[in-house]
């Protein structure tokens, strides 16, 4: 689904050249629920930034269903963007003038869907993320965990191929937390492609595979399936050493 080669994106401040990512190389095939794991300001963001077309790239060749998006316009990224992805984010980003029903039919006015056709997909979806009993409500009247799946309403209402989740569950308690990646474990059953950028190294088990990003590098690539230890002696020792950064070498998901 996914083709990136040799990428880099930096950032240039006030003299300061900051190399987001740098150099990578990554394929994601249809299916893969994949997680992106590392230390803050390692790239995980730019990247998926990236992958969603909302960020382009400073050199390399970058594939998304076929399409050479390195040499696209920023109009044809965008109409592949609509067609194809959905996004996730910590804050939910929610329209906070809209209801919850409105805030989900949004990206269906977009894609010029008629207005029963808007009702029925809205529906489904509410139920779906179970929360059609605050149709009406404003997102201020919703706890986090709910706006959080309203937005992953919002997110799937346009039956998207591809799912970008920047920590999701960044701001919701435990309980929460495990509801929202349920559901997003559930919709890769049903046959969305997810990539999830997280912090808690406990969610990579909701996932199919996990990669792990050092200075905009790929320093770890591990499929998911019961107990994983990182076969890097540096990436063990690191986990060793850093005690508040968690890396998923130290994780189990048995
Ligand atoms: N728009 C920008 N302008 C300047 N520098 C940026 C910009 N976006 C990101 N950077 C820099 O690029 C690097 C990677 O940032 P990024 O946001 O991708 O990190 P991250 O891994 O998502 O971190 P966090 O875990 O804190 O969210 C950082 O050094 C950051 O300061
Ligand atoms: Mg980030």
């Amino acid at each position: 689904m996914i083709k990136i080669n040799n990428i880099s994106r930096s950032f240039i401040g006030d003299e300061v050249e900051t190399v987001a990512i740098d150099e990578m190389n990554l394929t994601i095939n249809k299916g893969e629920f994949l997680s992106i794991l590392g230390p803050s300001g390692c790239g995980k963001s730019t990247l998926l930034n990236v992958l969603g077309m909302l960020d382009s790239i400073d050199s390399g060749k970058f594939s998304f269903l076929d399409n050479p998006v390195d040499k696209f316009s920023e109009q044809q990224r965008a109409k592949l963007r609509k067609q194809h992805i959905g996004f996730i984010f910590q804050n939910f980003n929610l329209i906070d003038e809209l209801t919850v029903e409105q805030n989900i039919e949004l990206p269906l006015y977009y894609h010029n869907v008629a207005k029963a056709e808007r009702k029925k997909l809205v529906d489904a979806v509410l139920k779906r993320v179970d929360i059609s009993h605050r149709r009406k409500h404003l997102p201020a009247k919703l706890s986090g965990g709910q706006q959080q799946r309203v937005a992953i309403a919002r997110a799937i209402v346009t039956e998207p191929d591809l799912i970008l989740a920047d920590e999701p569950t960044g701001n919701l308690d435990s309980k929460s937390s495990t509801q929202v990646m349920t559901l997003l474990q559930q919709l890769n059953q049903d046959g969305a492609t997810i990539v999830m950028v997280t912090h808690a190294a406990e969610h990579v088990c909701y996932s199919s595979r996990v990669i792990e990003l050092l200075d905009g590098k790929i320093i770890n690539d591990h499929q998911v399936d019961g107990e994983v230890q990182s076969g890097n002696d540096e990436i063990n020792g690191m986990a060793k050493g850093e005690k508040n950064q968690q890396t998923f070498a130290e994780v189990s998901c048995g």
